[in-house]
C-alpha cells in the first residue's frame, strides 16, 4: 500500500486503469442490477419528480444503471473521465446525454433534482471527498437526494490490480464517510453497511440536501 500520491497521479493512474482494463466485460456487459442495488434504486428513484434530471458521477459504460434511469423516464446525465465508458455508454443509452470529463473539473448552469454516484468516490483521493459532496450540495435543486457508495476502509491510497490494470483507491472509515456528508449540507434518509463480499466493503447513503 502507497502511503500518499499526488491526486493528478491518482486520476491518471484511475482513468488509465480504465482505459486499459476490461471492467464493462468482467461487470456490466450482463446488465444486471442486484437486490440490493434494485432496492436502492427503488427508494431513490421514489424520491424524484416523475421524469427529473438526474446527474450520475462516474456513469462508467452507462449500463445497467442509467440504461435503468432512463427506462423508468428520467433524463439522465452522466460524466466519466474515461473515453472507453464513454464510448460504450452512448452506444447503450443513446437516450441519455453523457460527458467525458473530470467531475471534479466541471461546472453545471443547470440544477438537478438527483445525483448518483455508484462504485466511483473511492477512486478519489479521500482529502477531497467532501469536495465531491458540497459540489453536489450546489448543483442539486432544493430538497435533491442523492444516492452514492463509497469504500468503508481507513485507506488514504491503494494501489492494487484490478481487471486487468493497475488501479488506485482511497477511503474512510463508515462514521467518517457519514460525518463528511452531513458536514457537507445532507440528512442521511437511510445507508447500508454491504459486506456480503469479503473483498468488497461498500457502504451506500441515500441522502437529502438540506439548505
Ligand atoms: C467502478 S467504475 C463504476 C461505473 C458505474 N458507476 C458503474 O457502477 O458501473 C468507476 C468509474 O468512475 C470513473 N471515474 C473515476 N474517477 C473519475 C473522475 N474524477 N471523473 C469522472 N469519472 C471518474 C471511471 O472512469 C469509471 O468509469
Amino acid at each position: 500500500m502507497k502511503k500518499g500520491m499526488d491526486p493528478d497521479e491518482m486520476k491518471e493512474l484511475v482513468r488509465k486503469g480504465y482505459e486499459e482494463g476490461e471492467y464493462f466485460e468482467h461487470y456490466r456487459k450482463d446488465l444486471v442490477i442486484d437486490d440490493l442495488e434494485k432496492w436502492l434504486l427503488k427508494e431513490f428513484l421514489q424520491r424524484i419528480p416523475s421524469g427529473g434530471a438526474i446527474l450520475d458521477l462516474g456513469s462508467g459504460p452507462g449500463v445497467p444503471f442509467d440504461r435503468h434511469l432512463v427506462d423508468e423516464g428520467f433524463s439522465v446525465t452522466g460524466i466519466d473521465i474515461s473515453e472507453k465508458h464513454i464510448k460504450i455508454a452512448m452506444n447503450l443509452v443513446p437516450e441519455a446525454r453523457f460527458i467525458h470529463s473530470d467531475f471534479m473539473q466541471c461546472t453545471f448552469d443547470e440544477k438537478f433534482d438527483a445525483i448518483m454516484s455508484l462504485y466511483t468516490i473511492f477512486h478519489i483521493p479521500r482529502n477531497m471527498h467532501s469536495a465531491i459532496f458540497r459540489k453536489m450540495h450546489k448543483w442539486l435543486k432544493k430538497d435533491g437526494v442523492i444516492l452514492v457508495s463509497m469504500g468503508t476502509s481507513d485507506t488514504p491510497v491503494d494501489v492494487q490490480e484490478f481487471v486487468g490494470a493497475e488501479m488506485a483507491w482511497s477511503s474512510f472509515f463508515i462514521n467518517e464517510n457519514l460525518r463528511i456528508i452531513t458536514e457537507s449540507g445532507f440528512e442521511t434518509i437511510l445507508t447500508v453497511d454491504d459486506n456480503r463480499d469479503p473483498g468488497e466493503h461498500h457502504l451506500w447513503i441515500l441522502a437529502t440536501r438540506k439548505e
